[in-house]
């Protein structure tokens, strides 16, 4: 039972008229685990969550959420999940601690367990002393934490976190990373980051999505060692012509001006094949640096890499 996983997607799709936001995706979340889906902005991440939590019903392919099919066993589903949405859904006229209450009597808590869950995740989310004000009083990062609070009102095992960090500050965003630790291997977490740095410090596994396809999928330990094969080398120059440019972009997947230089990233680069090209057109090399990738270069390299302009 235990060996069936959290989520099987299969070939889920979800099209937008034409536009198709997340395409053909095929992931499988064990159980127990972090799994973060990492992406640009528009890539589909949110659209998945939103499938996945039967709030979305895909345009084709489907999903087995917890033994239930999201195109059929909706309710069963959402009974049984959590969600913190990437926008934040509470109800600003009421108290901190009323919100989490509301939320706790609609998931059926008699009035005196709603009172002690309700101050239990008001202590773990660090609200406890603002738990009396007006959301609407609240901070943007604040109403984050409540957002989290109240997806773990039910203690549900497997839980959607849609940017769970977005707008906190560095203190704030390390409890959460430290709250999601302490699920690992207790709950499932599938969670949305931009933060490389945040999927590589919470996750076991990693999919990076575009444009609504997987372009990237493994331990973060496995893209990392795809990261140490990644050399770039940054050249300037006073001016590089096209031509050499277009050259170098047909030996070298990824060539890019940036503020530095003329940056070009590959695994293997040849650096007397790059310097002699450079030069055959006539252009006189001021400065030349091999740099170390980070794991955000080798974000932005799959991301980036087909369809840059
Ligand atoms: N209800 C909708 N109607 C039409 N298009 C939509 C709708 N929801 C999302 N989209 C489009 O689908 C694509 C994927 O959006 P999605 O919100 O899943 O991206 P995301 O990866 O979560 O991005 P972000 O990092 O900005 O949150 C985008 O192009 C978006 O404009
Ligand atoms: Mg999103």
């Amino acid at each position: 039972m235990s060996e069936t996983p959290a989520i099987q997607m299969m070939g889920i799709t979800k099209r937008f008229g034409k536009l198709t936001a997340v395409n053909n995706v095929d992931l499988s979340i064990k159980r127990g685990e972090v799994f973060s889906l990492l992406g640009p902005n528009g890539a589909g991440k949110t659209t998945t969550i939103k499938m996945l939590c039967c709030l979305l019903k895909p345009t084709s392919g489907s999903a087995i959420v917890l033994g239930y099919d999201i195109n059929r066993d909706s309710e069963k589903i959402k009974q049984i999940i959590g969600v913190s949405p990437q926008e934040t859904a509470v109800a600003e006229k009421l108290t901190t601690r009323e919100n989490l209450n509301l939320m706790a009597r609609i998931y059926g808590f008699s009035k005196e367990d709603a009172r002690e869950r309700v101050e239990t995740l008001l202590d773990m989310t660090e609200l406890s002393e603002r738990s009396n004000d007006r959301v609407k009083r609240l901070s943007g990062g604040m109403k984050r934490r409540l957002n989290l609070a109240m997806a773990l009102i039910s203690d549900p095992d497997l839980l959607f976190l849609d940017e769970p960090t977005l707008g906190l500050d560095p203190h704030a965003r390390r409890s959460i990373w430290k709250q999601i630790e302490a699920f690992k291997g207790k709950k499932t977490i599938l969670l949305t980051t931009h933060y490389l740095e945040e999927a590589d410090a919470l996750s076991d596994h990693v999919a990076v999505i575009k444009d609504g396809k997987i372009v990237a999928h493994g331990t973060p330990h496995e893209l990392k060692r795809d990261a140490a094969v990644m050399q770039i080398m940054v050249i300037r120059a006073q001016r590089i012509p096209e031509a050499c440019i277009d050259e170098l972009k047909t030996n070298y997947p990824f060539v890019k001006e940036t503020a530095e230089g003329l940056e070009i990233r590959g695994e293997r680069l040849v650096f007397d094949g790059i310097v002699d090209l450079i030069r055959s057109h006539g252009v006189k090399i001021e400065w030349l640096t091999m740099k170390q990738p980070s794991l955000d270069d080798v974000f932005s390299s799959l991301v980036e890499e087909e369809g840059a302009e």
